[in-house]
């Protein structure tokens, strides 16, 4: 049975890279139009766990459910399928494409639409991460933000119940981060639930209900943004990390 409200939840995940523990018993969960920020210094798992949620990679042990149902050893394709979509910490768009093929892929392939659907779900996702304007450049030439904007777009395309976003903030001056955190609060109105890893705390708690910080593999807080900030825990882990 489902969590009430649960939509998407990690159960006691591990995950290893040979001898390596990434994910160490991590119980993770988002509920439906919730938004949850991960916080955490680099190498503690964030990223994995992106992956073992969006299907990516298959955890050591473990569960993960969506809408109760246990889709651990489903694919990242029949995930996106489903309604888990995802950006990447590296934008990754067919560089040869232009962005209006690219968000077509994504919400062919990864959502299933035809025809005019495929279409109007394009214009509808390029418009709402300011990209329409761009739809006939070639991927390869755009600059940062407009990469992760179009990671957003090709998310959004494939029509998502919840969307993992990774760093979609790093690397942007304050008014782009400022204008994706726009973006991604326009979403929240759109009912979507969202997990939101990123560095830059303050753009994060812009947006998120609950934060979730990760040292080591390990979930060590979880709760109201500021109450999870203001954990002896978790400033442990940025000082020993050394992260600002
Ligand atoms: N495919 C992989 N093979 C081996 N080790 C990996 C792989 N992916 C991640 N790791 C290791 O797992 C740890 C956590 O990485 P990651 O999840 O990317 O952390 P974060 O996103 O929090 O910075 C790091 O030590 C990293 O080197
Ligand atoms: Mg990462």
């Amino acid at each position: 049975m489902a969590e009430a409200g649960v939509i998407l939840a990690a159960e006691g995940v591990i995950k290893r890279f040979n001898a390596l523990i990434v994910l160490d018993r991590v119980d993770f969960r988002v509920g439906a139009a919730e938004a949850v920020g991960i916080v955490g210094p680099n190498g503690a798992g964030k990223t994995t766990l992106l992956n073992v949620l969006a299907g990516a990679f298959k955890p050591s042990a473990g569960t993960v459910r969506f809408r109760g149902a246990e889709v651990t050893d489903a694919g990242a394709a029949e995930r996106c399928r489903l309604g888990i979509a995802r950006s990447h910490q590296v934008p990754r768009p067919f560089g040869a494409m232009t962005v209006f093929e690219n968000v077509l892929v994504a919400a062919t392939t990864g959502g299933g639409f035809g025809g005019e659907a495929a279409y109007e779900r394009c214009i509808d996702s390029l418009q709402l991460c300011g990209m329409l304007r761009l739809a006939n450049r070639r991927a390869e030439t755009l600059g940062l933000l407009d990469r992760k904007r179009l990671e957003l777009a090709r998310a959004l395309a494939t029509d998502p119940v919840v969307l993992l976003l990774d760093e979609i903030g790093g690397g942007l001056t304050d008014a782009e981060a400022g204008e994706m955190v726009a973006t991604i609060l326009e979403l929240r109105g759109r009912q979507l639930a969202i997990v939101w890893i990123e560095h830059i705390v303050h753009v994060l708690l812009q947006v998120v209900d609950r934060l979730v910080c990760m040292n080591a593999g390990r979930v060590i807080a979880d709760g109201a943004p500021r109450a999870v900030m203001a954990d002896a825990a978790v400033i442990d882990a940025y000082l020993g990390g050394g992260v600002a």
